[in-house]
């Protein structure tokens, strides 16, 4: 049996909307931090049915039917034993699938000895959830079409710019509307839709520049920019999807003064109430101080860059 871990990702640019037809192909390129400090770990094992078992508890998860059914179109796979343990809450808007997928065929590649390429395995990992084709890779990365073929890429080491992270938790529950679902009706009934698309590509170039130059502002400017774009899409969608509370405008907020009285740190929001502010380095412990007495924040969690996807034993991230 091989067991796999892998941290989940928090987009800067996000990916919200999906090409049609097969292969959940994303409408936009996007770009994401790995974050260490929370993690998903699965083993996976020759069985006698597929079964797939999530903190304990046997379900039944129609992705991971999907991803295997495509798999077994390329490779020689058996009925396999799915279990799979997250040490922070799932569907609250922390992307559990992000590393729940990257963990999953990372430990399917070394099980079965397919010898995918970190490239490949981000392929594999899009297809049961295009987060996931990230958190194969550790720092910052890419979702974008390189010759045609959606995958993920690294584009800068966590050791090259370590940026600090504080999630501000404001709801622990399962979100109302699962990202999948959320990303189609914005793409059926959003009047903004193609707004969208069309500008995330210049938002990606942007974001691209600014890491590689390592420019905290830039990426500031671009990725609340994206974030603030993204819930405006879900806010014009029919029926509207809401998925803030008030603490998560109030630490908004909170992060606003913040940046006013001059520390460097910038908030990002995915479909969930969490605040997620992102801290230049040494930033992280004032962050998380204030972020702590925001009205409505439950708790916070600090988290650095992480490493990608990678066997339980072995030393070597992508
Ligand atoms: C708001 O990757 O969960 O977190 O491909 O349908 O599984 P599926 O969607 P998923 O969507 C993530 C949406 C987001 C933004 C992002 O991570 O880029």
């Amino acid at each position: 049996m091989a067991t796999a871990i892998a941290h989940p990702n928090i987009a800067l640019v996000k990916y919200w909307g999906k090409q049609l037809g097969p292969g959940n192909l994303p409408a936009t390129p996007s770009l994401s931090i790995t974050v260490a400090g929370l993690a998903t770990t699965t083993r996976v094992e020759a069985a006698e049915r597929d079964s797939v078992c999530i903190n304990g508890e046997v379900r039944r998860d129609t992705k991971v039917e999907g991803l295997l059914g495509a798999m077994r179109e390329d490779f020689d796979l058996p009925p396999l034993g799915i279990h799979t343990r997250n040490d922070f809450p799932t569907g609250a808007g922390l992307a559990s699938s992000a590393s729940g997928f990257a963990a999953l065929v990372t430990a399917i590649d070394a099980e079965f000895e397919l010898r995918l390429s970190p490239q490949e395995r981000s392929a594999w990992a899009r297809r049961g959830s295009a987060s996931a084709a990230r958190s194969i890779f550790g720092g910052f990365a890419t979702l974008a079409p390189r010759d045609g073929h959606w995958s993920g890429d690294r584009l800068l080491a966590k050791d090259s710019w370590p940026l600090e992270l504080v999630i501000a938790v404001t709801d622990e529950t399962a979100k109302p509307v699962p990202s999948s679902e959320g990303m189609e009706r914005s793409r059926a009934t959003s009047p903004f839709y193609e707004a969208w698309c069309r500008s995330t590509e210049a938002d990606f170039e942007t974001a691209c520049q600014a890491v590689t130059k390592r420019d905290f502002g830039l990426l500031s400017a671009v990725a609340e920019h994206s974030c603030m774009k993204l819930h405006a899409l879900m806010l014009s969608s029919r029926p509207a999807l809401l998925y803030w509370n008030q603490a998560t405008i109030a630490a908004i907020a909170t992060i606003r003064r913040l940046q006013d009285a001059g520390t460097s740190v910038f908030y990002t929001i995915d479909a969930g109430p969490q605040v997620k502010a992102v801290c230049a380095p040494g930033q992280g412990g004032g962050v998380a101080a204030l972020l702590a007495r925001s009205p409505g924040v439950l708790r916070v969690v600090r988290g650095a860059l992480g490493d990608g996807a990678r066997l339980a034993n072995s030393p070597q991230p992508s």
